[in-house]
């Protein structure tokens, strides 16, 4: 009897060729990008001790009081039952990662970018996962606006490198923990008054994290947000000039921006300026592309000196939607050659050269089933590869061959080396 077939946890995904392809452009793209920007990589391990996230990124978060895989890993750590999760973000790692090896001194700079998994235990939705795939930076050091505007630049020139328009920047400050704080209080109370009208889930984030509720979705919230106060008349004066000073080196840098008062991110972290880069249409509810902002109390927060740090993170699955809805999906590229053996000798020829070829980076493919050289031609018209070359004991024994390019049917003599064929390719390929 056939056996059930095991799948895949909910909201992970195998990725296949067809979609790599386009993962590794933006990959690539994301890479050069960050280089250009001074940007160093990092790569921290997936599992991490619980009490970074609820120290870091804050215990009433959703990602941290509702979302983490979470487990007691015994035996590590000297016996001890150790609380260990898997990272629902990057930024508290980088700092733990950061800190652990001594390099975030008071009068240290540095500048990492990362990519790699990251897991909330979400309700899976059209570009919510419950495994997805980030790309960061973090910048440590520097207390100017300029470094939050050059954040903001970077996502911005990675999203011009990609092509991708239709993605507005969204901007906002939260102000100095103090202007914060009394923030929070005013939107209590603006909430408290209207307390009969509040779901469950929403009295739950009036108590823990009322932020919050600005950029709820229910119908109730999105209205009320309307009249809530709003953070300017709680900033200070330097949280007011700093944020004055991010407006306009955007401008300066002809970056195009909103400021959106309701925008306040789903992490504790931040201090000042936030962002999130949306897209206009194509990911639905789940819109946002790239998010981040500045946050200064994190290190101190952590074990560290006090320092001030900014970044960013992408949702590489959401870009990659953005990208194929635009049509720059990328698919698997073809062989460029199938060198067809008609028979014994051509077969064990083909495999030499194949592997010289290969050697040289052109793709090439050979047969592996013993097909007749039919049946090999057939298949290499199918999988649309351009250029064929049949190889019998004749060819092998002449030591040339006739490289013909299928569309065309046109043929050009070769000699049976990889330098000639690379050579003849090019010719066939470039003329029309
Ligand atoms: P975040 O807003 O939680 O921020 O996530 C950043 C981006 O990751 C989102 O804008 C979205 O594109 C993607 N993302 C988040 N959750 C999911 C999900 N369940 N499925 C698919 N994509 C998702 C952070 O993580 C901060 N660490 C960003 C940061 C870095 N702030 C400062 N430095």
């Amino acid at each position: 009897m056939a056996k059930d077939r095991i799948k895949s946890v909910k909201g992970m995904h195998d990725l296949f060729e067809v979609d790599l392809a386009t993962w590794r452009k933006l990959e690539r793209a994301a890479q050069d990008t960050f280089t250009a920007f001074g940007y160093g990589e990092i790569r921290t391990p997936i599992l991490e001790k619980t009490a970074l996230f609820v120290r870091g990124v804050g215990e009433a978060t959703d990602i941290v009081s509702k979302e983490m895989f979470r487990f007691d890993d015994s035996g590590g750590d000297g016996g001890k039952v150790t609380d260990v999760c898997m990272r629902p973000e990057g930024t508290a790692a980088v700092v733990r990662a950061l800190l652990q090896a001594g390099k975030l001194t008071p009068d240290s700079d540095e500048r990492v970018f990362y990519m790699g998994p990251m897991f909330r235990r979400e309700r899976p939705a059209k570009g919510r996962f419950r495994q997805f795939f980030q790309l960061g930076a973090e910048a440590f050091g520097f207390t100017r606006p300029s470094i939050d505007v050059e954040m903001m630049a970077m996502v911005q020139t990675l999203l011009d490198e990609l092509g991708l328009t239709g993605v507005k920047l969204l901007i906002n400050t939260l102000g100095d923990p103090e202007d914060r704080a009394a923030y929070t209080e005013a939107l209590k109370g603006y909430y408290q008054d209207h307390f009969d009208k509040l779901s469950d889930d929403a009295k739950d984030r009036l108590e823990k994290n009322p932020l919050r509720l600005l950029d709820g979705k229910e119908d109730v919230l999105v209205e009320l947000a309307k009249d809530a106060p709003k953070i300017d008349g709680f900033l200070g004066d330097a949280a007011k000039a700093h944020f004055d000073d991010v407006r306009e080196g955007l401008t300066r840098l002809k970056i195009p921006f909103v400021v959106e008062p309701k925008l306040v991110r789903g992490l504790d972290y931040y201090t000042r300026t936030v962002f999130e880069a949306v897209a206009e249409s194509g990911l639905g509810a789940q819109n946002a592309v790239a998010a981040g902002g500045r946050y200064d109390g994190l290190v101190e927060q952590l074990g560290g000196k006090s320092m001030p740090g900014v970044g960013f993170a992408a949702g590489i699955e959401r870009l990659v939607l953005l990208l194929e809805d635009a049509g720059k999906k990328l698919d698997k590229q073809p062989p460029q050659l199938m060198l067809i053996a008609a028979d014994d000798a051509g077969r064990n020829a083909a495999e030499v050269l194949a592997l010289d070829l290969r050697r040289q980076g052109t793709c090439v493919e050979v047969d592996h089933r013993g097909a007749k050289m039919k049946a090999q031609i057939r298949r290499a018209d199918r999988a649309s590869i351009p250029f064929v070359v049949v190889l019998g004991s004749r060819e092998v024994e002449d030591g040339k061959g006739q490289l013909k390019k299928m569309a065309t049917g046109d043929v050009q003599d070769v000699d049976l080396t990889a330098d000639a064929l690379s050579a003849g390719l090019q010719t066939l390929s470039s003329a029309s």
